[in-house]
């Protein structure tokens, strides 16, 4: 009886804490596979110029899972990269710490390894520079490196990863960064059937309506004048009229810059694993991608400084439906050629 009032006091006192309880970031656990460092170049994709040291990415990968880089131990990397989403994250604005949001929107992180210039307006010059500032960001893992430095050397675990993967053994925000950055540039995927006929001249696994996709892309749909290279984007920034809000853009890489010519400008994004990243744009603005189809048919958002290369396209519906197709064809993996890994 005394349990039994006990347990009731307790729920009574459950039921009284919701208003508290808040969202929780997620917190996605490890599974990718093992030695990553080690996997070749996927389909479609060159070598990277440099090497991954093993050292570096074990110990890379183990500070991207772990929430002890969080001021609140809530939030890891992954909260707002998730695996299950082709690194990016499903949310608009993903949470961080304490109830705040990411002030735009957490794209997929694979494939960094083939850019220069990191986040939506390039503000950092390479991942070196980019992956300790969501550590510091307040709305992000809000804690500053130098207190996250403290507790990594606090960490039995940590100090003897340093120790193994530096030759000064320093837990400090240059080693840091050199190992989120390694982790990070193990993050690849291609292996489509884009790759299969771009590579090897077989079109045989592509669909109908993915070939047919695919010549739109290259002709009157004008995409591959921005998502150009194997990687699809052409790391360059573009006003394409996201987040304009009657005729006025946002500033986008104009605030890095100051050059007018970059007022509303983002990075092209990539257009592999689309089929996993949605919602899509810098602010997620658009969650789907036969919206993002309809937008650049009606030339994206008119505002005064639309790149030129952005024009009305003359689709019919059925086009628009094979352009789409191409997009998701672009997710779908083949089975992986003998000798390398299926991603
Ligand atoms: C609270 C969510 C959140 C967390 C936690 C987070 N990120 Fe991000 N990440 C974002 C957002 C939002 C952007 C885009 C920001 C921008 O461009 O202004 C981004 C961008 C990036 C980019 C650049 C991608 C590109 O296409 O330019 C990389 C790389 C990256 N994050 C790595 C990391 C690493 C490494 C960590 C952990 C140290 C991390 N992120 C933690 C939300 C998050
Ligand atoms: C003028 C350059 C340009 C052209 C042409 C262009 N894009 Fe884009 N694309 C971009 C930029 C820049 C973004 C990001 C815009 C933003 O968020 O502000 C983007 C974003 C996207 C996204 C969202 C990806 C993500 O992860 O959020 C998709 C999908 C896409 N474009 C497909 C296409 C297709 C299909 C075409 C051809 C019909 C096309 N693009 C033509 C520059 C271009």
């Amino acid at each position: 009886m005394r349990a039994l009032r006990t347990s009731l006091s307790l729920m009574a006192l459950l039921a009284a804490a919701p208003a508290a309880a808040q969202e929780r970031p997620p917190l996605p656990a490890d599974t990718l596979p093992a030695a990553l460092h080690a996997l070749p170049a996927p389909l479609g994709l060159p070598e990277l110029a440099t090497p991954l040291d093993a050292h570096h990415v074990a110990l890379g990968r183990s500070l991207f899972f772990d929430p002890l880089l969080s001021q609140d131990r809530t939030v890891s990397c992954a909260s707002c990269h998730e695996p299950a989403f082709g690194f990016a994250s499903p949310q608009r604005f993903p949470l961080g710490i304490a109830g705040h949001r990411a002030r735009r929107h957490a794209p997929s992180i694979l494939n960094r390894a083939y850019a220069t210039a990191q986040l939506w307006d390039g503000r950092a010059k390479d991942l070196e520079a980019q992956v300790l500032l969501p550590i510091a960001d307040p709305d992000e893992m809000g804690l500053p490196v130098e207190q996250a430095l403290e507790r990594l050397r606090s960490d039995e675990r940590y100090r003897a990863l340093f120790a193994q993967s530096f030759a000064n053994g320093a837990v400090d925000a240059s080693n840091t960064a050199t190992a989120l950055a390694a982790f990070v540039r193990t993050l690849r995927t291609g292996n489509t059937p884009v790759d299969v006929f771009r590579e090897r001249g077989d079109r045989t696994l592509l669909t109908k309506e993915e070939l047919a996709g695919l010549w739109l892309w290259e002709s009157k749909g004008g995409c591959w004048k921005c998502h150009s290279g194997p990687n699809f984007t052409d790391e360059q920034f573009h006003n394409t009229g996201v987040g304009a809000r009657e005729g006025e853009p946002e500033p986008g890489r104009f605030a890095i810059t100051g050059a007018e010519a970059d007022r509303g400008a983002f990075k092209t994004p990539t257009l592999r694993a689309l089929s996993r990243t949605a919602p899509y744009m810098h602010d997620g603005s658009i969650d789907t991608l036969e919206e993002v189809v309809a937008f650049y048919r009606r030339g994206g958002n008119a505002n005064r400084s639309l790149d030129p290369k952005m024009q009305p396209l003359e689709l019919s519906e059925l086009e628009a439906s094979y352009l789409v197709a191409f997009l998701k064809g672009l997710s779908r993996k083949v089975e992986a050629p003998s000798g390398t890994h299926p991603r």
